[in-house]
């Protein structure tokens, strides 16, 4: 088990693992009875994300403040959504939120709203943003919703061909459809090809209504940083709201040599970032800014038992829906302050460093073709054998992943790149070193040699 990711037990044996765990009876049993149970059950077949062969995921092992933050949060178990119900933990997420702005250049009007995923983070991006261009056509979203616009079907989001899925599920659950969703490919390093937005936007004006545009800084795919200064321009030129999906990426923003890549990201209307990726605190754990805290005022519900008109105090539960809240701001806040910002930077900047190390050997090596030079920690290649053919190549890639996975020692990922399969080397932990990612990559070239 020492250098397993998990137990590599099948879904079938897993299920059966925990079939006497669901089995609820009138009687209850023993704490130490229970404790034994989920030992013996279930840990082992959960992920190690803290071991180096962890190559493919977003999820990282707590940091230790961030463990003694989420000590306390269970503890006590409280909800943040106002002074009423928390006073002190409403009054922290506030706190924790104009810091976060002032941490990354978001300019002294910026707020921060906390959530439950950057999914959910991104679908209220839109869902601002559709109220912003109803208040542009004269009436209230909140009241008429989209029967208020002349034709919805002409509304539009603009996203890169390279954007996270869940701004499919953001045009879907906000009613737009997916038809509503326009890509715009990507350049040779995997970012926006702001030439095909402006080409796009042009050939869209008069018969679509594009009231968002959607930067990516960190894609899922290959951690590519969409310039979000030059789509800011654009976007002012058309007088479509800026999103910034920073759910992957932005915590980079931090790292002094990344941080030019996101210049500009203080024109977005709203930036989404996910701290429960690489910032080693529990998940879950969210965060939508927006420029102007006025922009939060659409999510305001008052009601006459809770969250009451005159409530005295913060009430962070005005900014987005979620009525019973987690107290993640404390973990986060308790991260960064056990670390200081000069160790949290050098946290991140370790996987960077390690995945451009990767890159490096990649690029002189005759058995394996790097596909994008990185913009963080996420580099994506593919295994080359002249002997085969173009289709057998493909193949051979999903063969390596899937027989990587099936062993369960290491967690490599596939992704597609310009419609062929890739292999996808993901660094989140500073465990990851480039020699972890070598020792993977040595692997997949055995796995390699002994296909056909
Ligand atoms: C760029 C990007 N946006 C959004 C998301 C969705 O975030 P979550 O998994 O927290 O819902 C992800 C998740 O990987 C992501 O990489």
């Amino acid at each position: 088990m020492a250098d397993r990711l998990f137990s590599g037990a099948s879904p079938e044996k897993v299920a059966e693992a925990l079939a006497s765990l669901v089995d609820f009876q009138e009687e209850g049993m023993h704490i130490a009875d229970l404790i034994w149970m989920v030992e013996d059950d279930l840990i082992p077949h959960l992920m190690r994300y803290e071991l180096p062969s962890c190559q493919g995921l977003f999820n990282s092992p707590l940091e230790e403040g961030a463990a003694y933050g989420a000590e306390v949060a269970l503890e006590w178990n409280q909800g943040v959504t106002n002074w009423q119900v928390s006073p002190g933990g409403a009054t922290l997420e506030e706190l924790c939120c104009k810091a976060l702005c002032k941490l990354f250049g978001l300019g002294p009007d910026a707020d921060g709203t906390v959530l439950y995923s950057g999914t959910y983070a991104n679908q209220q991006a839109v869902y601002m943003a559709l109220h912003h261009w109803a208040k542009k056509a004269g009436f209230d979203f909140s009241e008429r919703g989209l029967a208020g616009f002349q034709d919805p079907s002409r509304l539009a989001v603009v996203v890169s061909a390279d954007a996270h899925f869940s701004l499919k599920h953001a045009v879907r659950f906000l009613g737009l459809g997916e038809g509503a969703l326009i890509q715009v490919p990507v350049d040779d390093k995997q970012r926006m090809d702001v030439g095909a937005l402006k080409r796009i936007l042009g050939e869209l004006r008069g018969t679509r209504d594009v009231f968002c545009v959607v930067a990516t800084v960190g894609t899922t795919s290959t951690g590519a940083v969409d310039p979000v200064g030059e789509i800011a321009e654009v976007c002012r030129e058309e007088g479509a709201w800026l999103h910034a999906d920073g759910a992957y990426g932005l915590a980079y923003m931090l790292v002094p040599e990344k941080t030019q890549l996101f210049e500009g990201l203080e024109k977005a209307d709203t930036v989404a970032w996910d701290p429960h990726k690489q910032m080693a605190v529990p998940i879950p754990n969210s965060v939508l800014f927006a420029r102007d805290r006025e922009l939060f005022k659409p999510l305001a519900l008052f009601s006459d038992y809770w969250n009451r008109v005159d409530a005295p105090g913060p009430n962070p539960g005005l900014k987005s829906i979620p009525s019973t809240r987690p107290f993640a701001a404390l973990p986060l806040v308790c991260s960064i302050r056990h670390q200081g910002l000069t160790k949290l930077i050098e946290r991140l900047r370790s996987p960077l460093e390690a995945i451009r190390g990767f890159y490096d050997i990649l690029r002189e090596h005759p058995d394996v073709d790097p596909l994008h030079e990185p913009d963080t920690g996420i580099l994506c290649y593919r295994v080359k054998q002249e002997a085969l053919d173009p289709g057998e190549v493909d193949r051979l890639q999903e063969h390596i992943y899937r027989t990587i996975q099936r062993k369960g020692k290491r967690i490599v990922s596939v992704t597609r790149l310009g419609g062929k399969p890739a292999l996808r080397a993901v660094a989140i932990s500073p465990e990851v070193t480039t020699r972890s990612l070598v020792n993977t990559l040595s692997e997949a070239l055995m796995i390699a040699g002994a296909f056909r």
